[in-house]
């Protein structure tokens, strides 16, 4: 069984939950690969995606992991609920909760929103990503990806790359990389960097090339324009020459190493037309799409270890 009854952070996560969800994943991995990818665990379990924050791949994935496991989830739409009519959020999850809900599966563009949400409804709580605190369930999902890919995955080498202030994914990756004893470096310029990285520990760099024929795993992640005012930041042009992975600098990759990006990419900014276009030699090391395939399969090895134990 998990130490926790939600998933809201990383530090919650001891490495017994970590190894337990991973083994999970496995299993379910299985099952995604059968003509039937369907298994009767959650019948009659009532599941909510709970998104006031635009989103394919979480979205999705929950909702695939969910009906594969014979569970009911509704997609609750922000935009087309009561809180267009001034409903606060506590009032609207209260009322969700009133319809019998077993579990609410939530990302919204604040920090704290799903703890806060854990903490006044005391149902279990996913947090799909929380503004720019936390989003677990994808760190847990890239920490899958590089375990099948390294044997050896105690010594991996890890650089992520980008914007840094803005982005959940670096904040959890980074706890959870850190966690299970990866080396791990940030690559960024000052400006997309937060206040507070010291408290990550992590060695900082930034240029790419500093990195780029030396780790294991290049993470890039999304510039995310929405969150900031795009005049404070790099050009294109800077971002291309200092951050940018593009065909010359995978040509400097090691052998075995990998490419990986939450998602959405921002083609020709954060990774070059012609990297994401790469087709037979050498595509294999681009692996967005099978963080993407084992997204499903760790959301529904937790959506088991929270509801279906
Ligand atoms: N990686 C990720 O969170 O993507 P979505 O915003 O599409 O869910």
């Amino acid at each position: 069984m998990l130490s926790v009854k939600s998933i809201l952070n990383i530090e919650d996560l001891s490495l017994e939950d970590i190894d337990l969800v991973l083994s999970n994943t496995d299993s379910f991995l299985e099952v995604l690969g059968r003509d039937l990818k369907k298994v009767p665990t959650l019948r009659g379990k009532t599941i909510i995606n709970l998104f006031f924050e635009p989103s394919t791949r979480t979205k999705t994935s929950f909702e695939l992991a969910a009906k594969r496991m014979n569970a009911d989830l509704v997609n609750f739409s922000a935009p087309a609920s009561s809180l267009k009519k001034g409903e606060s959020i506590i009032d609207t999850v209260k009322t969700i909760i009133a319809m019998k809900v077993d579990l609410i599966i939530v990302r919204h563009p604040d920090s704290g929103a799903a703890k806060f949400i854990f903490i006044k409804t005391n149902i279990p709580v996913i947090n799909a990503g929380d503004g720019k605190n936390e989003h677990p369930t994808q760190a847990l999902l890239d920490l899958h990806t590089i375990k099948k890919r390294f044997k050896d995955f105690k010594k991996v080498k890890v650089a992520i790359v980008g914007d840094i202030l803005n982005s959940r994914v670096a904040r959890s990756n980074i706890k959870l990389f850190k966690k299970v004893g990866f080396d791990v470096s940030v690559v960024s310029p000052p400006m997309l960097l937060p206040e507070n990285m010291d408290y990550f520990n992590v060695d900082i760099k930034n240029n790419i090339d500093d990195v780029i024929g030396e780790v294991d795993v290049i993470y890039m992640l999304r510039m995310q324009f929405e969150r900031h005012n795009r005049e404070l930041y790099p050009s294109v042009r800077e971002y291309n020459e200092y951050l940018s992975l593009n065909m010359d600098r995978v040509s400097k990759m090691k052998k075995e190493s990998i490419v990986m990006h939450p998602g959405p990419v921002n083609r020709g900014i954060e990774i070059s037309e012609e990297v994401m276009n790469l087709s037979g030699k050498g595509s294999d090391r681009l692996l967005i799409n099978t963080q993407v395939t084992y997204g499903v399969a760790v959301r529904m090895a937790l959506l088991y270890l929270l509801l279906g134990q």
